[in-house]
Formats: structure tokens, C-alpha cells, sequence
């Protein structure tokens, strides 16, 4: 079979972004069956997560599939000094397709380069986070019934944030206009605009973080200071709350505008908001369970009307 890994987001055209949002659509309405009965599903996750890996595994174990995997990197043999690449040979001995999340930025790209079985980037380093990104088409795509032409605005660790570097690469396909919201030490990175520019995406960058700033939002993408990425904690200190959606912000905002975060949240957004009707956070990564029931079809070469005509369907 071909090795049909994803690495970045950045490698699907529009049609096939659609094509996966249909899929998603598709496992949201029959969630449970035996489509993936047989297969093992590794997860390897060398850093923390608890919405990825488990709605990974949620997605695998409701499709039939078998999971193994660590969500530790110390209690597997890297300790012992075993490579990242007699790792993945290994694993790939016994899954297949392997989801990876690495500290490393190009980990994913270079796993699939060595790998026999298909990788997931599942997340590496501040680089690219695939899957989190076909989970925000998704829910930007049920909320707004398109994801042409919307003004697209992402607050807060712009520089780090991996969700939005993936997030901008996807919509590239759909004439957004972007607004980078962000403390000057966190600004959208200056390669990032550059892609903007190189590919026709609008930017627009605001210092403020107010009623008025956010008024002709459709998507309010919020983000967490990363702190995991700073060599310097002092400089994360002085960041970390720069920028609070409080509710009474909200005011001025579109009917139908719709607050999203790839979460965890820590103290973006107040938790007086979880209750209105822009709020979407909890929805969205609820959204990432049939997401990734798509990929990891997807990658495994099950097409959209194998999805459809699924006889192993469990009511
Ligand atoms: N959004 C996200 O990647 O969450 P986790 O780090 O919990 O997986």
C-alpha cells in the first residue's frame, strides 16, 4: 500500500480538505462500527496531551481498531538511548499507522521518510499540528456553512502556536482575511507572513485587544502562551495573561461569531463565557473525534463512499 502519511496540512488541496470535512460528517452521524476491525492503531507521544491522544485512541477504538502505544516517552527505550528511528522501525513491526506527537520540529516529516506504515503528525514542536486543523475546518465549517471568505482572527501566542501556523496553511485555499492579535514577543513570525504574502492571504496585525477590535470577527481563534517553548520564564511571566476574553467583550460581536481554542485553556478566555451562545471551544474538540476517525481512514486508504456504504455499522 502507499504510504499515504500526514505530515502537514499543507499538502491538501481544497477538494481533499472537503472531501475529509464530508468524511468527518459521516462518522458524526455513525460514530461506532467495525470499519477498522483487524488493524492496530499505534500512539507515540512524546509530549503531553490529553485531547489529541485520547480522542486519537476514542477514534480508533470506536472503529474496531486496536491501540497500542505511550503517552510517557519514559517508560519506553529512548531512555535507554534507542533512536527515534529504531523506534519507529519497531513500532512499525506492529501497527498499522502510527500517530506521533514530538518536541522536535520536523519529527513527523522524517518518521514518514523512514517508516513502512503511514505516520500521523499528531503535533512537532511549534511546527504544524495537522489534525487539530481539520478539526477547526470542521467546526468553523458547521458553524459558518462555508469556509470561504470569513474573517479569520487569532489571538495571543502567535509565534509558538502550532494550531495557527497549520490553521493559516488549510484556509489558504478559501480567501480569508486573517487579523494577528498578539504581544510583540509572540507576533505571527516573520516566515509566516511571508507565506501570507506568497500565497494571497490577507493580514491585517492589531496591538489591541478590544470590543472594537474583534466586532467583524466570524471565527475568534484563541490560543494558549505556550510555555513549554520559552528558554526564558521570566519572558513567559510577563506574557502569559496579556490577553483575557472577558464577556464583556462580546458586546459588539456578529450574531454568529464563533470563539474556538485548540485548548488547554489557561487564562485566555474567561470561564463566565463558557455559557454563551459564541462559545464553540467545547463543541470543536468534540468535533475532533470524527475528524480523526477521517485521517486515520484516510491514511489507511478507506475512501469516503467505503465510509458511506459501511454495512458494519453498530446503532
Ligand atoms: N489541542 C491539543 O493539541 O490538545 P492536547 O495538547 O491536549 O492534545
Amino acid at each position: 500500500m502507499e504510504n499515504k502519511s500526514l505530515v502537514t496540512i499543507a499538502e491538501h488541496s481544497r477538494e481533499k480538505l472537503e472531501y475529509l470535512i464530508k468524511m468527518a460528517a459521516e462518522f458524526e452521524k455513525h460514530p461506532n462500527s467495525r470499519l477498522l476491525e483487524g488493524r492496530v492503531v499505534a500512539t507515540l507521544f512524546f509530549e503531553p496531551s490529553t485531547r489529541t491522544r485520547l480522542s486519537f485512541e476514542t477514534a480508533a477504538n470506536r472503529l474496531g481498531a486496536r491501540v497500542i502505544g505511550f503517552a510517557d516517552p519514559k517508560v519506553t527505550s529512548g531512555t535507554k538511548g534507542e533512536t527515534l528511528k529504531d523506534t519507529i522501525i519497531m513500532v512499525s513491526n506492529y501497527a498499522d499507522v502510527i500517530i506521533m506527537r514530538h518536541y522536535l520540529e520536523g519529527a513527523a516529516r522524517y518518521a514518514a521518510e523512514i517508516s513502512p506504515v503511514p505516520i500521523i503528525n499528531a503535533g512537532d514542536g511549534a511546527n504544524q499540528h495537522p489534525s487539530q486543523t481539520m478539526l477547526d475546518l470542521y467546526a468553523i465549517y458547521k458553524t459558518q456553512g462555508t469556509l470561504d471568505n470569513l474573517q479569520v482572527y487569532l489571538v495571543g501566542d502567535l509565534k509558538y502556536g502550532r494550531t495557527v501556523h497549520s490553521l493559516l496553511t488549510a484556509m489558504r485555499h478559501f480567501s480569508p482575511t486573517f487579523h494577528f492579535i498578539a504581544p510583540e514577543e509572540l507576533a505571527m513570525p516573520g516566515h509566516w507572513k511571508q507565506y501570507c504574502r506568497d500565497h494571497n492571504i490577507k493580514y491585517v496585525e492589531h496591538s489591541d485587544f478590544n470590543e472594537d477590535t474583534i466586532k467583524d470577527a466570524d471565527i475568534l481563534y484563541m490560543t494558549r502562551v505556550q510555555k513549554e517553548r520559552f528558554t526564558d520564564l521570566m519572558e513567559y511571566e510577563r506574557v502569559k495573561d496579556r490577553y483575557l476574553l472577558k464577556r464583556n467583550m462580546l458586546g459588539k460581536a456578529k450574531e454568529n461569531m464563533k470563539i474556538l481554542h485548540p485548548l488547554p485553556r489557561v487564562n485566555e478566555i474567561e470561564y463566565s463565557i463558557d455559557d454563551d451562545p459564541h462559545a464553540y471551544y467545547f463543541e470543536q474538540a468534540r468535533g475532533g473525534l470524527y475528524a480523526r476517525q477521517a485521517i486515520i481512514c484516510d491514511v489507511l486508504g478507506i475512501s469516503l463512499d467505503e465510509v458511506i456504504n459501511n454495512k458494519t455499522i453498530i446503532q
